[in-house]
Order: structure tokens, then C-alpha cells, then sequence
């Protein structure tokens, strides 16, 4: 079959491959393939055991997969027969030198832009699908424009707003796709080709085109406004366990005022995930090297309340539980870093798990999807530490249960089965706010959720 246009993408992650299957699902005119440099990762997705686990995303790669979507390792033969290429790689908080813990780390960003020069022959539209600091584009110009060979490369931003665990829907129905583009001719006539690909499934007045600096700054913003959200009801949760006011009344009430909206405010044990936090201290890192020293510091209390949050929940663990938890066993329900994912970058209960086990507790961790990366996250640290598939066997002989992820599964158990099991008194810490509390006590167990008057059985 002949193909109107073949479109590249360089990374086959939790944004290249799900962004990729869509598009491929919903524009069958269109020849998708995504590359990687890891070989592992594409025998996978190749496989009938894709590398993520994202609901509805499986059975759209078995529908396209070979039709017009190909997972291959042939960067160079990718990049020779692309018309639109989008770079998808990872960009993490860089570990080294100058802005070591707050800048993004690029070098994967770069040698994409020195293989494609390299392999080149025509003209390209360079699609940047990572969220990158802003101005970025301007240094891809740069390597790009380098060669003098006479092809022309015009970078857009496409910034991605899918969050993990709703990939698939959020794909399919975005609130809106964004697009910047320069405001040249040439800028112009890529946007119109990205807006055209999008305007398949997406309603055009979704569609938003911005000059390229404004897309690739509304994507930190678009995240620390979020984050800030979360940070800004865990800071008001300490304040209600103090003065027996209730986190989800409040949420409720405030969240009513249609200015300020009811998602995102869920109390927890702190958000997670890949991209709050280092795009926050991207931002951070940013204003800062222009010199705007309190923007960098207001953005940077989101991070600090979500470190402060972590703490506090341990520190209530310990101090509860008689100010010991030295040789206690504690299940940890759910280690991903939120429910309906396997991903456990950045989750709230690796730092959970590692003070506990500074505490010298013994952890019993069960997830779902996630054991397999837990292993790896604790890997070396995990004398302590056991991996047990069953919630049930979790929790058998423990003195307390700590719910990390918000997982379904979890609310459906049997926890009178869970307390007769355990150690007495018998404590659960609900990080989530997922369960019964009441039914909980009146089971036995001592509870502590988040923000919330403990129900417990102490005189
Ligand atoms: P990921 O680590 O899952 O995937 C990135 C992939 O790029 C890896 O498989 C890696 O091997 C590959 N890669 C790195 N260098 C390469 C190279 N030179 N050539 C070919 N492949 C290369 O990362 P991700 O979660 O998909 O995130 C990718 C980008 O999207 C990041 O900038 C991230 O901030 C952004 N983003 C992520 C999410 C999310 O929910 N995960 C959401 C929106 C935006
Ligand atoms: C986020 C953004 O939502 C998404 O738009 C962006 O593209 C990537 O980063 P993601 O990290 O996948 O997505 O998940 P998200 O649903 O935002 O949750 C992030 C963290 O915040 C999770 O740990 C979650 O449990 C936590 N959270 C979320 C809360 O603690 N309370 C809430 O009310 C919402």
C-alpha cells in the first residue's frame, strides 16, 4: 500500500510507543515507525508482551502493529525515509555538573539531532515530543542548520499532556493538542502538516497553535500548576489532622467554586511519576538563570511540600506505632505511583519504603503491575524488603498496613480476612484516602488516613 506520509519517532517509551499506536489507529493513510536504541524494548513491543501496561493500549497495537505501525532498531534507515520525525526520547533531571539536580538532562535530546543530521537526505519536519526546557528548539536549530547541506529542518513543538494509567483515553479524546510552530512561512506550513495529522480524530478547535517558545513553556507550566494543586492540599491536610477538620469536606466545598474545580485535589501521600517533579525544578533551574530568584523559589515549595508530605507520613507511622517500628513488619499496599500503571519512577513509596527501612521495619510490598520495578528500585537496599503478589499473604503477621497506590483491587478485600491475619493492635495508614475508614474500625484496626480525625481504639 502506498502511504501519504511516513512519520519517524525516536523513543519507544511510556509517550513514543502509546502516542505513536494511536496515531497509527487513527490515521491508517499515515506509515508510523518507532525507533529505539534499546533492542530489548522493541523486541518487546514487538512481542505479545508490550513493554507498558496502559489499559486499551494493547489491543490498538495488535489492530496496527505490521499494518502501518513498525517497531524497528534501524534509526538511520528510519530517519533516511521520514517526511515528519518526532523525537520522544527521555529528558531527566540532569545528575552531573553545572544544574546537576535541577536542569534537564539533554544529551539524549542532542545526539537525536546529530544522528539525524547524519542520516538525512531530504527535507524534515522535526516534531519535539519531550517536554524540554524552553528555548530548546532554538539549540536543535543550531546542530540541525550545522551541516550545510543544504536540507531544511523545521522544528515544532508538540508537547504531550497524557497522563500514565489513562494514556489511551487521553489520547483519543484530548482536552486540547498542542502546537508551536515559528511564525515564518516555512513554521507555518509544518504547523499546518502536524495540525492536519491531529485534525483526524482531534476537533479542530482543540487544536491550539502557539509560537514555539509559548508551547514549550505552557508544557512546565501546564505541570507545575498541576502539582502545585496536590501540594497545595497535602499542605492544608497537615493543618486539618491538627484541628479535626476534614481534607475531603474541604476539597469538596473549596473545589465547588467552579473557578477552582474538583480534579486534582485529592490529599495523598505525595504525588510521583516522572514529570511533576522534574519539570518543576526544570522551571525552577530557569527562572533562576534569568535571574528570577522568587519565581524560582515559589515554584520550588511545590517540590519542598512534596518532600515535607513523604516525611510526615513516615514520621506518623513511627510515632503512632508507640515510636518504634524497629523489627515490625509493615505491608505497603501499592508501590507504582499511581493506580492503573506498572511505572514506579519517582513513586512515593520508594522514599517511604527506604525510611521505613532506615526505621529498621521490615516492608512487605504488593502491587498489581508494579513488583517488577520495585525490585529494581530497591535493588541492593531489599534485605529487609519482601515482594509478595497476594495483599493477603502481604499483610499476614503484620502490625500495620500502608495503602501507597490508589488500586481498585484494594478497596475490594477482605479485611476482616487482613485483621485477623495481622499483629495487635493492628494499624492501616491510608496514604490515599482509598478505603472504609469506619468499617475499617469497626473491624478492629486503628486508622489513619490522610487529613482526617484517626479512628482508633485507644483510650
Ligand atoms: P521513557 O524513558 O519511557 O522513553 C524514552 C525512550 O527513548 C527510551 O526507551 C530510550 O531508550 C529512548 N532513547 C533515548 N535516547 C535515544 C536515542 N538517541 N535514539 C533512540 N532512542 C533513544 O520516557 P517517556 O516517559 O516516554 O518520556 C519521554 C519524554 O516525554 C520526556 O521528555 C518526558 O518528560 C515526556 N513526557 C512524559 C510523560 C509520561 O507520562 N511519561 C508525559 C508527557 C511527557
Ligand atoms: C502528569 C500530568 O498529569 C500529565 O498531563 C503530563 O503529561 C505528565 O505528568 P502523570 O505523572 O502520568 O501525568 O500522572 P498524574 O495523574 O498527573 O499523577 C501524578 C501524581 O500525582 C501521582 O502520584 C498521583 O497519584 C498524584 N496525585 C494526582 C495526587 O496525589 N492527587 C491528585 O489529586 C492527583
Amino acid at each position: 500500500m502506498e502511504f501519504k506520509k511516513n512519520i519517524l519517532c525516536i523513543g519507544a517509551g511510556y509517550v513514543g510507543g502509546p502516542t505513536m499506536a494511536v496515531i497509527a489507529l487513527k490515521c491508517p493513510g499515515y506509515r508510523i515507525e518507532v525507533v529505539d536504541i534499546n533492542e530489548e524494548r522493541i523486541r518487546e513491543w514487538n512481542s505479545d508482551d508490550i513493554p507498558i501496561y496502559e489499559p486499551g493500549l494493547e489491543e490498538i497495537v495488535k489492530q496496527v502493529r505490521g499494518k502501518n505501525l513498525f517497531f524497528t532498531t534501524d534509526i538511520a534507515k528510519g530517519i533516511k525515509q521520514a517526511d515528519i520525525i518526532f523525537v520522544s526520547v527521555n529528558t531527566p533531571t540532569k545528575t552531573f555538573g553545572e544544574g546537576a539536580g535541577m536542569a534537564s538532562d539533554l544529551q539524549f535530546w542532542e545526539e537525536t539531532a546529530h544522528i539525524i543530521i547524519e542520516n538525512a537526505n531530504n527535507n524534515k519536519i522535526i516534531v519535539e515530543k519531550s517536554t524540554l526546557p524552553v528555548r530548546t528548539a532554538e539549540a536543535m536549530e543550531r546542530i540541525l542548520k550545522a551541516s550545510n547541506r543544504g536540507i531544511q529542518f523545521e522544528v515544532v513543538s508538540n508537547p504531550e499532556f497524557l497522563a500514565e494509567g489513562s494514556a489511551i483515553p487521553d489520547l483519543l479524546e484530548p482536552d486540547r493538542v498542542l502546537i508551536g510552530a515559528h511564525r515564518t512561512p516555512a513554521g507555518r506550513e509544518a504547523e499546518k502538516e502536524i495540525v492536519d495529522l491531529y485534525a483526524h480524530w482531534v476537533p479542530r478547535e482543540n487544536i491550539i497553535t502557539t509560537n514555539l517558545w509559548s508551547s514549550e513553556l505552557s508544557k512546565l507550566v501546564a505541570n507545575a500548576f498541576l502539582a502545585q494543586r496536590i501540594s497545595s492540599i497535602n499542605a492544608v491536610s497537615s493543618l486539618c489532622e491538627k484541628t479535626d477538620a476534614d481534607i475531603s469536606e474541604i476539597a469538596y466545598a473549596v473545589g465547588s467554586d467552579s473557578r477552582i474545580g474538583r480534579k486534582f485535589l485529592n490529599a495523598s501521600v505525595g504525588f510521583g511519576g516522572s514529570c511533576f517533579k522534574k519539570d518543576i525544578l526544570n522551571l525552577v533551574y530557569i527562572s533562576r538563570s534569568y535571574g528570577l530568584t522568587e519565581v524560582a523559589d515559589y515554584w520550588q515549595m511545590v517540590v519542598s511540600m512534596n518532600e515535607h508530605q513523604k516525611s510526615r507520613f513516615v514520621q506518623r507511622i513511627v510515632r503512632e506505632m508507640f515510636n518504634t517500628v524497629a523489627g515490625k513488619k509493615i505491608a505497603l499496599f501499592g508501590f507504582a505511583f499511581k493506580a492503573n500503571t506498572g511505572d514506579t519512577r519517582e513513586s512515593p513509596a520508594i522514599d517511604i519504603t527506604k525510611k521505613l527501612l532506615e526505621e529498621r521495619a521490615i516492608v512487605s510490598i504488593t502491587d498489581p503491575k508494579a513488583l517488577n520495578n520495585a525490585r529494581i528500585d530497591l535493588k541492593g537496599i531489599d534485605r529487609n524488603v519482601l515482594y509478595e503478589p497476594d495483599p493477603y499473604k502481604a499483610a499476614e503477621e503484620a502490625s500495620a498496613v500502608a495503602i501507597m497506590t490508589e488500586w481498585e483491587e484494594f478497596k475490594i478485600l477482605d479485611y476482616e480476612r487482613i485483621y485477623q491475619s495481622m499483629k495487635k493492635p493492628a494499624f492501616i495508614f491510608d496514604g490515599r484516602n482509598l478505603l472504609n475508614h469506619k468499617q475499617l474500625y469497626e473491624i478492629g484496626f486503628n486508622v489513619y488516613p490522610i487529613g482526617k480525625t484517626p479512628l482508633t481504639h485507644f483510650e
